[in-house]
């Protein structure tokens, strides 16, 4: 059997089906997992949509820094929901079968709104670099239209960036193995999978998380030192802790972000990695999207003044 998955597939009457392998244990042990990440979805819907709400209906929070955590907020909900409803499928071993184009898609998906979440973590980080380093100046650089483009820029360069690697993984040939050691079509363990040469995506897919992931650090990286030499240069404690404060949020939001890229590239060689990536994935697709809607409610003086209202009127 000889499956080719591209266009001169043509006389081919099936699609390829790929078979996702999930977690391995027993029973028990899948349901446990099954209800912990239901749980962690329905909590990371429900919080990022109440970052969302609570930012579009208080008119004090409309400023650039959270319409900003909004497109973030936006984005968790979709790079959860691109991989979670089909984790919870296979969990149940209801359906562990994914067709060749779903599984593209969810590759692209997944790996789109990465790029794009790290494109947004260097446009926050720019934004506070802004806000804190040029006070004066700062609403008429950031202002509507420099904001909007900002975020879109994220969104279309993390699109665009992913496009090379589906295309290149769009015209690799599948013959016989079909079994995906993961619980989504992450990249790695699905092309090892490939009957043909698989050096040209591999190549592509390292080249292009090289520029983003060094790109969008270097511009947070740059944005941070300038931030802190200018909180240092604050004379009085109390201001350069208010000021940090303006910036704390995102900090920590960067450095959980990082961490688990981290922990995802640093690794011995593919091939033998594929168990250890998967449980850093489930950090990085299941528990670092919750988090941020907390960190921020909990830190932002504003956001929690938002909140208490909402609370009160309740
Ligand atoms: C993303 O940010 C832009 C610019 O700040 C804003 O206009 C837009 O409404 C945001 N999108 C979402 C989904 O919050």
């Amino acid at each position: 059997m000889n499956f080719t998955a591209n266009a001169d597939r043509g006389n081919q009457s099936s699609p390829y089906i790929f078979i996702l392998q999930g977690f391995a244990g027993n029973c028990y042990f899948q349901v446990s997992l099954f209800m912990l990440f239901l749980f962690m979805y329905i909590l990371t819907v429900t919080a990022n949509a109440s970052i969302i709400l609570l930012v579009r209906t208080h008119p004090q929070l409309h400023t650039p820094m959270y319409w900003f955590l909004c497109n973030l907020s936006f984005l968790e909900i979709w790079y959860t929901t691109a991989c979670v409803p089909k984790v919870l499928a296979v969990l149940l071993e209801k359906s562990q079968a994914i067709s060749f184009l779903s599984c593209l898609l969810q590759m692209y998906f997944v790996f789109s709104l990465g790029c794009t979440e790290y494109f947004l973590l260097a446009v926050m980080a720019y934004d506070r670099y802004l806000a804190i380093c040029y006070p004066l100046h700062y609403s008429s650089i950031m202002n509507g239209t420099m904001s909007a483009q900002l975020a879109l820029g994220s969104w279309l360069c993390g699109f665009v960036a992913i496009s090379a690697p589906a295309y290149l993984i769009s015209s690799l040939s599948f013959c016989g193995r079909n079994s995906i050691n993961h619980f989504f079509c992450d990249i790695a363990p699905w092309i090892v999978l490939s009957c043909t040469d698989t050096q040209s995506v591999e190549l592509v897919a390292f080249i292009i998380s090289f520029i983003v992931i060094l790109g969008s650090c270097a511009i947070t990286l740059v944005s941070y030192i300038y931030i802190i030499s200018t909180i240092l240069s604050i004379p009085s404690a109390k201001g350069r802790q208010k000021t940090f404060s303006t910036c704390s949020s995102h900090l920590i939001v960067v450095i959980i972000w990082y961490g688990s890229t981290i922990f995802l590239h640093v690794k011995p060689s593919i091939k033998e990695s594929l168990d250890l990536t998967k449980t850093v994935h489930v950090l990085n697709t299941i528990v670092t999207p919750v988090l941020n809607p907390f960190i921020y409610a909990l830190r932002n003086k504003e956001v929690k003044d938002a909140v208490r209202k909402v609370v009160s009127a309740a």
